[in-house]
């Protein structure tokens, strides 16, 4: 990873575009990273991508992330959002600020996606924006890595 920003996507959302898409939208995964590189390509930032739906290799990323000076992270956990003090642990010790990303409203839906290991140590949460969430989150974290040159 030699780029400032890494964006890590969570479990099952390598389906997007045929999973549930009048929850998720019908854009693939594909298409919101093409998206989020035109955005980083315009502002002369260089992002890293990376979806797993292992709860490991998230974890082990980011340990690498940190490593490698990754200087700040948007993340949507998916599933894990609501059940992964590991990756909630991973995110604290890494010390990379991040912004959390979903692309359905967490609140308007089942109560157990209420629950979030992740929002207290976020510098901020978008959900319910659709795939627009993660380009609003990436022109952040731009914003702010210039800001601080
Ligand atoms: C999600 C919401 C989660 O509750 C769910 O498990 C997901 C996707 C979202 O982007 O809306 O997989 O994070």
């Amino acid at each position: 990873m030699d780029k400032e920003i890494l964006i890590l996507h969570g479990p099952n959302l390598n389906l997007l575009g045929s999973r549930e898409p009048s929850i998720y939208g019908s854009k693939k995964l594909t298409d919101i990273n093409s998206k989020l590189v035109a955005i980083g390509k315009e502002n002369n930032i260089g992002l890293d991508i990376f979806q797993s739906n292992s709860e490991a290799e998230l974890i082990e990323t980011l340990h690498k992330a940190s490593v490698e000076g990754v200087k700040y992270l948007i993340i949507n956990p998916a599933a894990f959002t609501h059940t992964s003090v590991a990756l909630r642990d991973a995110i604290g010790a890494v010390k990379i600020p991040f912004i959390e990303v979903h692309l359905s409203n967490i609140h308007a839906r089942e109560p157990f996606r209420k629950k979030s290991f992740f929002s207290d140590l976020a510098d901020g949460v978008i959900c319910g924006l659709g795939d627009f969430g993660y380009s609003m989150a990436l022109l952040y974290a731009i914003d702010k890595l210039k800001s601080r040159n």
